[in-house]
């Protein structure tokens, strides 16, 4: 595996591999690799040729508040965790290599709509970092396929949206979310979760299911099932953010007439945000 900081060498590395003829494919990350990362590397190996995975802890998605500075940073460990899985290329930029030396007036990429709902919301600014630096990495690496994991659902849906509309020669596929044993959904964010936080911690998923549960048995009134769960998951502990059903393509709550369903969910147990999803079709013949 090769390790570089410089876009430039990554460059050459990559031009290298084109000429040979090798499809190039990417796994964006913050670091601190987890088995959730790996799936995704997984994917990409079985799928491309040539595969590149970058850490960069992107200061732009992160609100003044938060934990730009506490982030686990595990390069070293990083390094050999992703040599011994099979990953070609390691890029991990510095903030001046991504943004330049003017980094507030560099120019920022806004993807409308799905930047507002939920964790935008939430977290102001979150999604216009994502899709600055995704659209930066994108340009740097040029990837026929990216690897996102479907447990951040709503980036994942912003940077298919961002790649469809600035017209980037990428396809973005969508990984499975690896889980915990007890259904707690991988996270480099799990390690701040005391002993108690992390037992009380796999309700959230279990109430998911229980939601789908319900909707699969026929349940309609959406806002009155999502109501139940967060006074449930709030009596359990949980500060929730939100949780809501909604389509799973527009991510505006769900009508009785969308077929395509996710369920979403933030929450904070203790000083941990938390958030998790389940997607779930519903059979058209059954909306009749
Ligand atoms: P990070 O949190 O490091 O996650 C990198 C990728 O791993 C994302 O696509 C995320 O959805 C995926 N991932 C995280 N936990 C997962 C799990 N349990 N199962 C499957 N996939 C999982 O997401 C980011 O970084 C950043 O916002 C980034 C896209 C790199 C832009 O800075």
């Amino acid at each position: 595996m090769r390790s570089v900081s410089r876009i430039s060498d990554a460059r050459a590395v990559l031009a290298e591999q084109r000429r040979g003829g090798c499809s190039i494919g990417l796994v964006p990350t913050m670091g601190n690799i987890h088995v959730g990362h790996l799936a995704l590397l997984e994917r990409c190996r079985a799928e491309c040729d040539f595969s590149v995975v970058t850490i960069f802890v992107n200061p732009l998605q992160f609100g003044p508040k938060e934990d730009y500075t506490d982030y686990p940073r595990t390069l070293d460990k990083d390094r050999d965790v992703l040599s011994v899985h099979g990953c070609d290329l390691l890029l991990h930029p510095t903030v001046k290599e991504v943004y330049g030396e003017h980094p507030e007036q560099s120019t920022r990429v806004h993807v409308p709509d799905l930047s507002e709902r939920w964790c935008g919301a939430s977290r102001p600014g979150h999604f216009d970092g994502v899709a600055t630096v995704v659209t930066r990495l994108f340009n740097f690496v040029q990837p026929e396929t990216a690897y996102l994991g479907l447990k951040d659902y709503q980036q994942f849906l912003l940077i298919r949206k961002l790649v469809t509309d600035l017209g980037m020669n990428t396809r973005v596929a969508g990984v499975e979310t690896m889980r915990e044993s007890d259904g707690l959904a991988m996270s480099s964010r799990n390690a701040y979760l005391s002993a108690d936080e992390r037992r009380a911690a796999p309700a959230l998923y279990r109430e998911l299911r229980g939601i789908a549960d319900e909707i699969r048995g026929g349940e309609r009134d959406y806002p009155g099932a999502a109501s139940r769960c967060r006074e449930r998951l709030s009596a359990a502990g949980f500060n929730l953010e939100y949780l809501d059903i909604c389509d799973a393509q527009t991510l505006r709550p769900a009508s009785i007439a969308d077929s395509e369903l996710v369920i979403l969910a933030a929450a904070f147990l203790g000083g941990t945000r938390l958030i998790d999803n389940l997607r779930l079709a519903i059979d058209p013949a059954a909306l009749a």
